[in-house]
């Protein structure tokens, strides 16, 4: 697929749910966030005709994302539905890590290719407050579990509030350096006051050539993460809010009033 300006799109992120066992500080409130109906959540039915028809039209990269996929229940039988499409060459999975202890050898196995983990921090009480909730042996011991099942290449996001010089990023450096990650630092993002940047070490922000369409658990095709534009696969069919969302596609982002990080996954 092509889009008004010459951009090829081949990547589709797909949110598995909103849901998250964190509570990051920079993607949700102490209190949580309202959250979608379980009514309104796509069935693995679905998401897998859409990723089909995402693939037969162009799309070769898929990630899975959240809120975090892995609370997503039977979570293995979607990840061995969609890597079943053929034509897809890049299959892999944002997740926050905790529940790779228990799946990583079964995400493998149903033919995930590969994860990136966030992990902002590696000194535990800082964990602790980004996550407020989180504990971060969990996330390390998940690490781990992705490198034993061989999800290569793993990736570590690592999110800095301006540069990657920041005491906890030079740290986080140092540990997936010793640890045979590579890291990729994500600017804290704003999407109402419409601030984003460019991701250091990936492809994210970069708007000329941007290749990708999400998918959010509820069934609304995004044509660009700081838009409020979204096309409903429910209301107009697959096909139609595809090509709505490539026709519509901006050249660039401005803002988005309507989503949160935790239903568009990043
Ligand atoms: N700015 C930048 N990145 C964010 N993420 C969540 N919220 C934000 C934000 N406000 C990223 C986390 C995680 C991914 C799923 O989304 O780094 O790795
Ligand atoms: Fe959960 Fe990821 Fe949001 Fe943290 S950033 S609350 S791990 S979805």
């Amino acid at each position: 697929m092509l889009d008004k300006f010459n951009r090829k799109i081949n990547y589709l992120r797909i949110s598995v749910t909103d849901r998250c066992n964190f509570r990051c500080v920079y993607c949700m409130p102490a209190e949580g966030v309202k959250l979608m109906k379980h009514s309104e959540i796509l069935t693995f039915d679905e998401i897998v005709e859409t990723a089909r028809i995402g693939v037969s039209k162009g799309i070769d990269k898929i990630r899975l994302t959240g809120g975090e996929p892995l609370v997503r229940k039977d979570i293995i039988d979607l990840v061995k539905m969609i890597a079943k499409i053929d034509g897809l060459k890049d299959f892999g999975m944002t997740t926050n890590g905790v529940y790779l202890t228990k799946y990583a050898q079964k995400l493998a196995d149903a033919g995930l290719h590969r994860v990136n983990i966030s992990l902002d921090t590696i000194n535990p009480e800082k964990f602790r407050e980004i996550t407020r909730v989180g504990n971060l042996q969990d996330v390390l011991d998940g690490i781990e579990a992705a490198k034993k099942a061989k999800l290569f290449p793993i990736k570590i996001n690592c999110v800095i509030q301006k540069t990657e010089f920041e005491p906890d990023a030079v740290e986080v450096a140092k540990f997936c350096e010793q640890n045979d990650l590579q890291i990729r630092y994500i600017r804290e993002m704003d999407l109402e006051k419409g601030q984003f940047w460019q991701v250091k070490g990936g492809e994210g922000g970069a708007c000329k050539t941007c290749n990708r369409l999400r998918l959010t658990s509820d069934g609304k095709i995004k044509p660009c993460l700081f838009s409020d534009l979204e096309y409903d696969i429910k209301e107009q069919g697959i096909n139609e809010a595809y090509d709505d969302a490539i026709e519509n596609k901006p050249e660039r982002g401005t803002i988005n009033k309507i989503n949160k990080f935790n239903n568009i996954g990043g």
